[in-house]
């Protein structure tokens, strides 16, 4: 297991576009594990390469319900909306209110480079448009109402 260091926002690279993976190499599918790692060991539900300072269109989602793993995903078709607090690896501590599609459905490539479609609705719908304005350099704060707020731990504990 190898944990990849997270970028702040604040950091540059979190604004850059990232560009389309041409093949798949034994770096690359290390890369994706790694994105895996980092993501489980931080409690995230969604991390973008960018995000560990690799500009590759790779996202890895995992709502509790198992990885899923998207190269070069493109967003095909949303209805709906949902509006709820939502966080970010990038920016620790704070959450804001974001609306999004209450239903996503992406085509990519997988960690073999085999097509997949994949979609969902709730988290999973607000994960996959998350991940994927990340690539091009878009953070969830540019989207949120109202002010960007500070977690209190406590608060959720007591719940
Ligand atoms: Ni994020």
């Amino acid at each position: 297991m190898a944990l990849r260091n997270i970028r702040k926002m604040g950091d540059n690279i979190l604004t850059k576009t990232c560009r389309p993976v041409e093949e798949m190499t034994p770096r690359i599918k290390e890369l994706i594990q790694d994105m895996l790692d980092t993501m489980y060991e931080s409690y995230g539900v969604g991390l973008a390469a960018s995000q560990v300072g690799v500009l590759k269109r790779i996202v890895v989602i995992d709502i509790g319900e198992g990885p899923v793993v998207l190269v070069n995903p493109e967003i095909v078709e949303t209805s709906g909306e949902q509006t709820g607090d939502e966080g970010c690896l990038s920016v620790p501590g704070k959450t804001g209110t974001v609306t999004r599609p209450m239903y996503a459905k992406v085509q990519a490539f997988d960690e073999n480079m085999e097509p997949v479609t994949v979609e969902g609705e709730g988290l999973m719908a607000r994960a996959i448009c998350h991940e994927c304005d990340h690539l091009d350099g878009v953070l969830y704060v540019e989207h949120v109402e109202g002010e960007l707020r500070d977690v209190n731990y406590e608060e959720d504990e007591e719940e």
